[in-house]
């Protein structure tokens, strides 16, 4: 491992972890060479489909399971260190919590195991639970009585409790209704602006997109892009995606767009869509030009942004074109 100072939050160099089991000593390899930094202060996402090897990630961050190659550091100290893993807030993919307990025994519970007093732990667990949105009527209920959502927001308090500077959560909305996923998405923003790192795992790409600062893609264990959301969607889109809202004879519709991807369909009240790209705005004007010296009425036109999910897709489909075969590269060799 290089002994050079790490100062981001996150810097995971070159990782790589490779699964064995089995009497055939099945090989997988979940993370194959990964690179990333994530800088203090930052809302950061982890994008990837199921098996990308995300939750391997963090879990390596945290020193749960350990890597196969590579070196992980998380606030400064090698990935797993006591020292570091007692300043990380950890929502874990499946948490399971002890039924007996109440939420706030549960974070009784917690607080001590990160060396809090019961003192500062009794006097931050209401408020935290409230913020999460866990109404104070259901604070001393048992949790085996809690519906998925309630579990989920209690174990984001227990990852806050300790205020810790670094939170690392897999799939922090997970089983959250909107108002509740609106709910994080506000209390995400308030931990940035105190200064704390977020580093986050989702599906839900639209909430990524709204909350982070910088994401990154992973797919087969492999990271295939990484950048804020804008950089991401504007790499994946060539050209300028127009949306037109147009009034005039289909044919000259039609020929006023030939030669581009346009797809045209009627939109009632005798109008017609056309969705197309164009190279850049010269080529906007040019055909405007021609749809106007055919006498067509121009009733709408609206520019579409690529989304992040337009920009994961894309990742998605280049990968299965370039490789058909396996999800996750996996050998079977027989055992020495
Ligand atoms: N303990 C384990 N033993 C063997 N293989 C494992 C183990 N844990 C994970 N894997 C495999 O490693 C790959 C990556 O899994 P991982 O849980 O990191 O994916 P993920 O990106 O978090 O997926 P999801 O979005 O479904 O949570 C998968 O193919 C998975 O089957
Ligand atoms: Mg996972």
């Amino acid at each position: 491992m290089s002994d050079k100072p790490k100062t981001a939050a996150i810097e995971v160099e070159n990782l790589s972890k490779t699964y064995r089991e089995g009497l055939f000593s099945r090989r997988l390899d979940a993370l194959r060479g990964v690179t990333l930094h994530v800088s203090a202060g930052q809302i950061f996402g982890l994008l990837g489909p199921n098996g990308a090897g995300k939750t391997t990630l963090i879990k390596i961050l945290l020193g749960i399971i350990r890597k196969t190659g590579g070196d992980a550091w998380l606030l400064g100290h090698p990935a797993g260190h006591r020292a570091g893993r007692l300043r990380v807030g950890y929502l874990p993919e499946h948490l399971r919590m002890p039924p007996h307990h109440t939420a706030l025994s549960a974070l009784d519970y917690y607080g001590r195991l990160s060396g809090m007093s019961g003192r500062d732990i009794r006097a931050r667990s209401q408020q935290l639970l409230l913020e999460v949105g866990l109404p104070a009527d259901r604070h001393r209920d048992r949790v085996k009585k809690y519906s998925k959502g309630m579990l989920q927001r209690l174990g984001l308090a227990q990852a806050l409790l300790h205020d810790p500077d670094l939170l690392i959560l897999d799939e922090p909305t997970d089983g959250l209704d909107p108002v509740g996923r609106r709910h994080v998405r506000d209390l995400l923003g308030r931990l940035r602006a105190a200064g704390k790192t977020i580093f986050l795992n989702s599906h839900l790409l639209l909430e990524v997109e709204m909350v982070c600062d910088r994401v990154a893609i992973l797919n087969r264990g492999q990271l295939r892009g990484m950048g804020t959301p804008a950089e991401l969607a504007e790499r994946s889109h060539q050209g300028l995606r127009l949306r037109l809202l147009l009034s005039g004879a289909a044919d000259s519709i039609r020929s006023a767009v030939q030669g581009s991807d346009a797809t045209i369909t009627a939109a009632g009240d005798g109008l017609t869509e056309v969705a197309l790209t164009l190279a850049d705005q010269a080529a906007v004007d040019q055909c405007i030009d021609q749809l106007r010296q055919r006498a067509i009425s121009i009733v709408g036109l609206s520019r579409q942004r690529a989304t992040l999910e337009d920009t994961f897709l894309a990742l998605l489909d280049a990968d299965r074109r370039d490789d058909p075969g396996d999800v996750v590269a996996a050998t079977a060799v027989e055992s020495p």
